[in-house]
């Protein structure tokens, strides 16, 4: 057999098989998303996402610490309030959950870097993304809102700002508002392709954000585009955005991919609560490899092109990162 290229040869033992590795994943690509809710004392579990938990902010100084401590040193922080209105006014006011949660933290960790979801649902009693009319969600009355929000974000303490609504031209309402009050270094993370998910489920339980009538194909995109994808993220980079995200991540791992490979921008993915919940489950039954699972498929999103990964999984995988096991 005269064979001239042998595959194998790179795969003979761990330390030439981690040396050829075209995939590394780092803690830093790392952001973990946390949920705070008003109280005091309260380590709430969320049902749906065993080992997810719903923090009051004194509580959630242990969770910062945990994580600092296993090396995840970026979170994305989601409010729950206890009360909601029409407009969703508790997601700017100054003693909102998040604004609360990120002053606490801020002087407590300062060290690690707070990213925040700018979004109305959980605020709004109806539960869109945005304000209402009559039955459909207004655009352009929902932008200063939206902008509104995140400039209070940044108030308290934000390092950056992530809108999640799908309004058209939020990023540029988001941008021209920080800039007029001269934040014009914070960057702006879009969810820029933002598919309207059934993969949502679990994080809509967890923080009471379920749609009260219909659903919100009005304003995230359609599974079955791509190119309306690519077209979302042109208009983000027009409009400022700084890094765009793709969501949900394992899904749609081909969009992933393209945009990577079509915008100059740093490309963030969103390992969204059902694929946790999914993979959770699962491993419960005892009928997948629970470690095994989650790495793959953390290195498959980085492998289709994303440079940054939102993931439940953030500690898990600083662990198997610290074991050898990727990285
Ligand atoms: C708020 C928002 C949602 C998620 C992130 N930001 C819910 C939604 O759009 O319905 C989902 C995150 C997850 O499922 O983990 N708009």
């Amino acid at each position: 057999m005269e064979l001239l290229q042998r595959p194998r040869r790179l795969r003979k033992n761990e330390l030439v098989r981690n040396m050829v590795r075209e995939t590394r994943v780092s803690k830093s690509a790392l952001i973990y998303p946390v949920f705070v809710r008003e109280g005091k004392k309260i380590k709430e579990p969320i049902p749906s996402m065993e080992g997810q938990f719903r923090y009051s902010t004194d509580e959630l100084l242990y969770e910062l610490e945990k994580l600092a401590q296993a090396g995840i040193r970026r979170v994305m922080l989601f409010g729950i309030p206890d009360k909601k209105d029409e407009l969703g006014s508790g997601a700017w006011a100054e003693d909102g959950i998040v604004q609360k949660a990120l002053r606490l933290a801020k002087k407590e960790f300062p060290d690690l870097y707070y990213i925040t979801d700018v979004c109305l649902c959980e605020y709004t009693s109806h539960g869109h993304c945005g304000m209402l009319s009559g039955c459909s969600v207004e655009n352009d009355k929902t932008l200063p809102l939206l902008a509104k929000t995140a400039l209070s974000h940044v108030q308290a303490g934000a390092d950056m700002v992530a809108p999640s609504d799908m309004m058209d031209g939020r990023v540029l309402a988001i941008r021209n508002c920080l800039d007029e009050n001269g934040f014009v270094d914070t960057p702006i993370l879009s969810y820029a392709v933002k598919y309207a998910s059934s993969f949502y489920g679990p994080f809509r339980e967890a923080a009471g954000s379920a749609p009260s009538f219909g659903d919100r194909k009005g304003y995230q995109m359609d599974y079955h585009n791509r190119k309306e994808g690519l077209k979302e993220a042109a208009l983000d980079v027009q409009e400022g955005a700084d890094i765009l995200m793709v969501k949900p991540a394992l899904s749609y791992l081909d969009v992933i991919q393209e945009v990577a490979n079509r915008f100059d921008l740093p490309v963030a993915a969103y390992s969204v609560s059902g694929e946790y919940a999914m993979m959770k489950a699962a491993a419960k039954m005892g009928w997948i490899d629970e470690a095994g699972v989650i790495c793959e498929s953390a290195v498959s999103i980085f492998r289709a092109g994303a440079d940054i990964l939102l993931t439940y999984f953030a500690k898990e995988l600083a662990q198997y990162i610290d074991e050898g096991r990727i990285g």
